[in-house]
């Protein structure tokens, strides 16, 4: 029998340059949407779509992350004190949230490197990789509709997602085949990879979007994977490896993507969001449109 998609790994060493100053002290993955950490609606997603082991790659000045989701005795203790139960109850619930596991990226040496730390955590299984900067919004989580693939093919899946113009060259670009069923023409066999290509040499306007699941096979490419483009071990070049073994599918998820890690990205889901939110929403609407724009 197949075995489960259970585990997801979350590489979260990144320096996070392109949110300087704000990351000087503070890991990126704690920037807050409104008034929840980044991080914290992957690892959300992460058990919507039933995966409830999380592995977490950190880094040096990185221990923010743990002790968000560690249990926080004096909060705790004091929000008690003062009869605020609400909020207790939310600090509680990230606490008791979920068990996680997490291991050291000791070098920033690329996505390829990061997931490959996380080789012992996951063992001989296949698993997910979520990057918490890109944000799905979507009724069905986006891993559990990219499991759901997993789970009749038996082969990883790449989400991904149509970028126009020039962006594609900030992403890793399928060459890929849409395969005919239905999948409603959003499933693709993957024919070949290319991390960041120049706008000419890209093969498609087919972007990998931050969310994977792997077959455990990847690491054994990984570690015989030379460095690539900016120096990095680039996940893209493991995948490029993988193809030759196993076939590889991209998945254009049902729902909206946020890039929080671009300034412009990050500002747009906070206004979206904000928008959203019940005890929020009316007030920001009525105050948005105040604004002389
Ligand atoms: C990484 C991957 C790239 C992928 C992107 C998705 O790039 O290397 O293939 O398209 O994530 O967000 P990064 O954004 O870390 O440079």
């Amino acid at each position: 029998m197949k075995k489960q998609v259970c585990k997801v790994v979350f590489p979260a060493a990144g320096l996070g340059t392109r949110f300087l100053p704000a990351t000087k002290a503070q890991p990126k993955e704690m920037m807050p949407l409104v008034d929840k950490p980044i991080i914290q609606y992957g690892v959300e997603e992460a058990l919507a779509s039933g995966c409830d082991q999380i592995i977490i790659v950190t880094g040096r000045g990185k221990s923010a992350i743990e002790d968000h989701f560690d249990v926080s005795y004096e909060l705790e203790k004091m929000l008690e004190e003062r009869g605020k139960t609400d909020l207790l109850a939310i600090v509680r619930q990230i606490s008791e949230m979920i068990h996680i596991a997490y291991v050291r990226q000791k070098e920033a040496m690329g996505l390829g490197h990061a997931v490959l730390m996380a080789r012992e955590l996951v063992g001989d299984e296949p698993f997910a990789v979520i990057l918490a900067d890109d944000i799905i919004d979507a009724q069905v989580p986006c891993l559990k509709q990219m499991i759901e693939i997993y789970n009749e093919t038996g082969c990883s899946v790449l989400a991904t997602q149509v970028i126009e113009g020039k962006a594609i060259s900030s992403y890793g670009v399928l060459d890929a085949k849409p395969v005919p069923g239905k999948w409603n023409g959003r499933l693709f066999e993957v024919q070949n990879l290319v991390e960041k290509p120049k706008v000419e040499d890209a093969p498609s306007n087919l972007a990998i979007i931050g969310r994977y699941i792997l077959t455990p096979a990847i690491f054994e490419m990984l570690d015989s994977t030379p460095l690539g483009a900016g120096g990095e071990l680039q996940l893209t070049d493991g995948l490029k490896q993988l193809l030759k073994k196993e076939k590889i599918y991209g998945y254009t998820f049902e729902g909206k993507r946020h890039d929080t890690g671009d300034k412009l990205g990050f500002l747009k889901a906070t206004v979206e969001f904000a928008l959203k939110r019940d005890d929020l929403g009316a007030e920001f609407r009525q105050y948005l449109k105040t604004l002389e724009l």
